[in-house]
């Protein structure tokens, strides 16, 4: 790739998504740009180059996140989160919701790629929730940019190393359909864990959110580490005022908040929390 067509396409994914790809991305980038090409038959990347410049090229921007991020995630991934959610956060929550007459317990996973991380927060809050406040309804949001994910996520359909490979035997057979057929090798997360779960665009560099109600409990893990600092403040700022007063966020364990600004107490390990006294 021409030194100027990888500045353009660097700016422009930097433009759209804060993705900061660093000169060293250059042969990756390369690389990914080909599944592209491929699929518009376009000879070469400074053919790519020359249709993103086109006013028609918008659907193809978001083509083209879609093949420069990283969506790599498995089932219950760092899996000391799922832990801590399963012995500090509900059990407290469910003493607070009484007390402070709450709502659904509602969840974000911001950035929840191929939907591992939102659908193994559904298998915790359904085997934790029942027992501590059975009439508690819960709901979690999952968004991401990429379009691709996002349908991948909605079909909740695994093959069966990811799957077996990271969920206990008992949670897949309780949570998980095997296909069969065709369908061999694949797994199906079962209509009692996806009524749970709403799959949306979301790009979180887009502005102010605009969610209607906070959320308890947000996971933004492993998406930071993309962008650079003055994005990673301005985002953790935005994330920590759609959190309730004592809500939970959670971040990838590389991704330290230590070089930060922010207003957050940490608890645990890539475990931060917003103050119990401010106003929702
Ligand atoms: C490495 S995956 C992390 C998935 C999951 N959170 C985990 O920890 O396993 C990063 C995800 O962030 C998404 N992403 C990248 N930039 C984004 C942005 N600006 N807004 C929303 N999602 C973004 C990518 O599409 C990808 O699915």
């Amino acid at each position: 790739m021409r030194e100027s067509d990888y500045q353009f396409i660097r700016d422009l994914v930097y433009e759209r998504s804060r993705i900061n790809l660093g000169p060293d991305k250059r042969e990756l980038v390369t690389a990914r740009l080909g599944k592209r090409l491929r699929a518009m038959q376009l000879a070469s990347i400074s053919d790519y180059c020359s249709f993103l410049r086109t006013p028609g090229a918008k659907d193809e921007v978001a083509n083209l996140i879609d093949v420069i991020s990283t969506n790599h995630t498995y089932f219950f991934r760092e899996s000391h989160h799922f832990e801590y959610l399963q012995t500090k956060i509900l059990p407290e929550f469910a003493g607070r919701r009484r007390a402070e007459c709450w709502p659904d317990l509602k969840v974000w996973s911001a950035a929840s790629s191929s939907g591992e991380e939102p659908y193994s927060l559904a298998v915790t809050i359904a085997e934790t929730l029942p027992a501590l406040a059975a009439d508690w309804a819960w709901h979690i949001d999952a968004t991401d940019i990429s379009h691709n994910v996002l349908d991948r996520a909605r079909a909740a359909i695994y093959n069966e190393e990811g799957v077996v490979g990271h969920v206990p035997p008992l949670l897949v057979a309780k949570y998980f359909q095997r296909g069969f057929g065709p369908q061999e090798g694949k797994y199906r997360v079962k209509p009692v864990l996806q009524e749970h779960v709403t799959f949306s665009y979301l790009n979180l560099i887009d502005g102010p959110f605009r969610f209607s109600q906070p959320y308890h409990l947000i996971l933004c893990r492993n998406v930071m580490i993309y962008f650079d600092r003055p994005t990673q403040e301005e985002l953790i700022g935005k994330l920590a005022g759609q959190l309730v007063p004592g809500g939970y966020l959670l971040v990838g364990h590389s991704e330290s908040l230590t070089s930060i600004r922010h207003s957050l107490t940490m608890v645990g390990p890539a475990i931060y929390r917003r103050s119990l006294s401010v106003k929702p």
